[in-house]
């Protein structure tokens, strides 16, 4: 059995491919650290156009994943919780959520993890027609304004789904499909983040 160096706990199998895994330590975590496009969420307002070829390098890469979505996304907040440990504290279960092992083998955080992964196959199903989506993910920022979720965080979430996608695409994981990647997640991140900044104005009125 193969394991992921970084993510270290998580087992590659049930995973198509994750050739990134023989990758050395240093370099996937470089190539991460380094990326810098994440930071550019398009959280104005307006709900930006995928390029025709975005779409086609979504699709083509979604194909595999999406049929394996938990192990996909479990590895994408394993990720998320070495960036940033403190988030651990916002999962309130009944079964503990202490430690990143006891999140991770949690029933309803897997729950949360299914319904993140969701959401992004909601996204790769209506590129055409992301709009359709809006009033969903308006409402989906207002309910993480209210369980303490930052808007910076969903900036993590977004890097950890690079590491994800890299980690499980290996050399199909190319500069062009991880913008592509990323422009979609800014998308839906940015309406997101317009339905939380909405909710915490509202709690200010
Ligand atoms: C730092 C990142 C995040 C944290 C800490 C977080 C935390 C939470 C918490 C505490 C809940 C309520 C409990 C539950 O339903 O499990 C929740 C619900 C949910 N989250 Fe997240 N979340 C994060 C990111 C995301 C992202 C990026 C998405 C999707 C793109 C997402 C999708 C959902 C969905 C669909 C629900 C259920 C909402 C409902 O009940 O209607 N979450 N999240």
């Amino acid at each position: 059995m193969s394991v992921c160096v970084v993510v270290c706990v998580l087992p590659c199998d049930g995973l198509a491919t994750c050739p990134g895994c023989t990758l050395p330590p240093a370099h996937r975590v470089l190539e991460i650290g380094t990326s810098s496009p994440v930071t550019h969420y398009g959280i104005s307002g307006m709900m930006g156009e995928l390029s025709v070829k975005d779409k086609e390098l979504i699709r083509g890469s979604w194909e595999s994943l999406g049929k394996n979505k938990v192990p996909h996304g479990v590895i994408m907040f394993s990720r998320l919780f070495e960036l940033d440990p403190a988030l651990l504290s916002l999962f309130h279960y009944s079964t503990n959520c202490d430690s990143k092992q006891d999140c991770l083998s949690s029933p309803e955080f897997l729950d949360h993890v299914t319904k993140v992964m969701l959401v992004i196959d909601a996204a790769v199903n209506h590129l055409d027609d992301l709009h359709s989506l809006e009033d969903f993910l308006l409402n989906l920022g207002r309910k993480h304004q209210a369980v303490g979720v930052s808007t910076q965080s969903f900036t993590v979430v977004g890097e950890s789904l690079l590491y994800m996608l890299q980690c499980s695409l290996g050399q199909a994981y190319t500069a062009p499909l991880r913008q592509a990647w990323l422009n979609m997640y800014s998308i839906v991140v940015g309406v997101m983040s317009r339905g939380w900044a909405k909710n915490g104005d509202d709690k200010a009125d």
